[in-house]
């Protein structure tokens, strides 16, 4: 049993942190946004972003157009910082969903999504049983053909981030978690530059989902 209060933990480092000083903070996310543009999806494509955070992507797939944005995580503060930089147009396009990836109560209920993103969340699952509740979930909802991008740290990544340990990824490692129906369209290793400089190796990943229901 893990003795740390996850929940309290996410919510404090975005009330004690502005979202633009944190160790995860893009300006753009650029490689997100180039896969997701080679999802090559309508606008209203449902695009669910688990353990969105505060991200500035979805400012840009607004500016882009997208309009069936979720975003979800375990911080409430954290959403009220997204959300408190949309107007009201942009949030009648955005649904925003406080719940736990290991253990999901309102998203387990989501399905027919087109693309599933996320950026720095799953590798701090470092027990089975949540990384197995992670997968089922995104198994669960995400449409017959519909997309699935995992950003994480690499094999070469930090041992830690946030002051919590990671687990980290290969494609391959996603792939066996996904299992064969999922197929690996592209992967490429990405160093991310955190605001205090630092450098993080990422492994981004798009897989399809082929499974025909
Ligand atoms: C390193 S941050 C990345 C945030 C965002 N994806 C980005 O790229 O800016 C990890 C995020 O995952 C969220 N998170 C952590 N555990 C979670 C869980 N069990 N369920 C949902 N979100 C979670 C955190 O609150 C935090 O916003």
């Amino acid at each position: 049993m893990s003795e740390i209060d996850y929940k309290s933990h996410w919510e404090k480092v975005y009330e004690k942190r502005t979202f633009d000083k944190l160790g995860w903070y893009e300006k753009q996310s650029v490689p997100s946004l180039e896969l997701i543009k080679q999802c090559n999806i309508s606008k209203d494509a449902k695009i669910l972003n688990v353990g969105a955070g505060a991200t500035t992507i979805i400012d840009d797939l607004l500016k882009l157009g997208y309009n069936n944005l979720i975003a979800n995580d375990i911080s409430a503060p954290a959403l009220e910082v997204l959300k408190s930089r949309l107007n009201e147009d942009d949030l009648n396009k955005v649904q925003f969903i406080i719940d736990d990836l290991t253990n999901p109560t309102i998203l387990s209920k989501f399905n027919n999504i087109d693309v599933w993103h996320d950026r720095a969340v799953l590798h701090f699952f470092t027990v089975e049983k949540d990384q197995d509740t992670y997968f089922n979930l995104l198994k669960t909802v995400l449409k017959p053909g519909g997309f699935a991008i995992l950003a994480e740290f690499n094999l070469e990544g930090a041992l830690k981030c946030s002051g919590l340990d990671v687990y980290r990824y290969n494609a391959a490692m996603l792939q066996n978690k996904l299992g064969m129906n999922f197929k690996l369209l592209k992967t490429f290793d990405y160093i991310y530059t955190m605001p205090s400089g630092e450098e993080r190796s990422y492994v981004y990943t798009l897989f399809q989902n082929n499974n025909n229901e």
